[in-house]
């Protein structure tokens, strides 16, 4: 494929081809010299219509590690706050002969809109609330580095709201795809309808959930795509779904906990779970530069 635009469009042959890519990566990243001249003489946009810590960086990082030309585009302060079309936006970068476009938009399958209109290849860097591939990436492959190698079998269980969360749904396919067996845990009002299509199982009671799995990954509440009130309560959702020492210390085995960032201390996590031992946060977000620049090489040998 040219373009990477979701989960849905990688087989599991491609997700391993992926993290072989990312291990040899991370072997280079290790080295006092991080820095390979795969991508030089490749350009690239990373253009960026909502907020972003990790992504933006990480993948301005693994652009730069590759030896590309790199340019960032922040919607906000740009030329669409006078009325400019991302159609428009995005040709505009691309006469600057540009190859690669890494996007991120608060509107679901915008990366797809884009890929059918602009003759670049298109890095989906999160649509909405529905696809995040590369966070589902560097989620996988943190798991699978976690437990030595094999994800098949695992359980893994991602609780919060998962209705409003592009993480949440390349998580499960990209799971689904790689053999592990995936739980959701949340309120009936943040779990959408369509779940059980997905082959995952449901659990409304966050304790049962951690007994359950192997690896918890904690969302955090998506505000910003809250359309009616929430319900429950921030107060409430911590109550009954955040994950605090007592009961992370009171489970049946040592579980590990992800959390894919930003994190809302004491919302959905607190802060001596999520610095302590059985936490990979800050290893996922290490992990996130290896798998994109494994994505990018990747995508820069399939372009025509
Ligand atoms: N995990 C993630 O996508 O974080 P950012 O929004 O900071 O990029």
């Amino acid at each position: 494929t040219r373009h990477l635009l979701g989960i849905k469009d990688l087989n599991r042959s491609d997700i391993e081809l992926i993290f072989e890519t990312a291990d040899n990566f991370k072997t280079v990243l290790n080295r006092p010299i991080k820095k390979v001249p795969s991508l030089r003489d490749v350009t690239i946009a990373n253009v960026f219509f909502e907020n972003s810590t990790r992504t933006r960086l990480s993948f301005e990082l693994a652009e730069k590690r590759l030896s590309a030309d790199v340019i960032n585009f922040a919607a906000s302060s740009s030329s669409v706050s006078k009325g400019e079309t991302l159609i428009d936006t995005v040709n505009n970068i691309l006469a600057m002969k540009v190859d690669m476009v890494v996007m991120r938009h608060p509107y679901a399958g915008a990366g797809i809109f884009l890929s059918k209109h602009v003759k670049a290849q298109i890095v989906n860097a999160g649509d909405g609330a529905h696809e995040h591939p590369t966070q589902a990436l560097l989620d996988a492959f943190s798991i699978r580095e976690r437990f030595g190698g094999d994800i098949a079998g695992k359980k893994v269980v991602i609780v919060g709201d998962i209705l409003h969360s592009r993480v949440a749904l390349s998580n499960i396919l990209c799971l689904k795809q790689l053999g592990a067996e995936v739980m959701v845990c949340g309120p009936t009002t943040l779990i959408p309808k369509y779940i059980g299509s997905l082959g995952v199982k449901v659990e409304h009671n966050l304790r049962k959930a951690l007994n359950w799995c192997d690896v918890a990954n904690m969302l955090r509440i998506q505000l910003e795509r809250q359309d009616i009130k929430y319900f429950p309560s921030l107060r409430e959702y911590t109550m009954l779904y955040g994950l605090n020492k007592q009961i992370l210390d009171s489970l049946d085995k040592e579980i590990t906990v992800m959390h894919p960032g930003p994190i809302n201390r004491g919302v959905e996590i607190t802060s001596d779970v999520a610095d302590s031992k059985q936490s990979i946060i800050l290893e996922q977000v290490e992990n996130g530069v290896a798998i994109r620049m494994a994505v990018l090489y990747l995508l820069a040998g399939q372009q025509s």
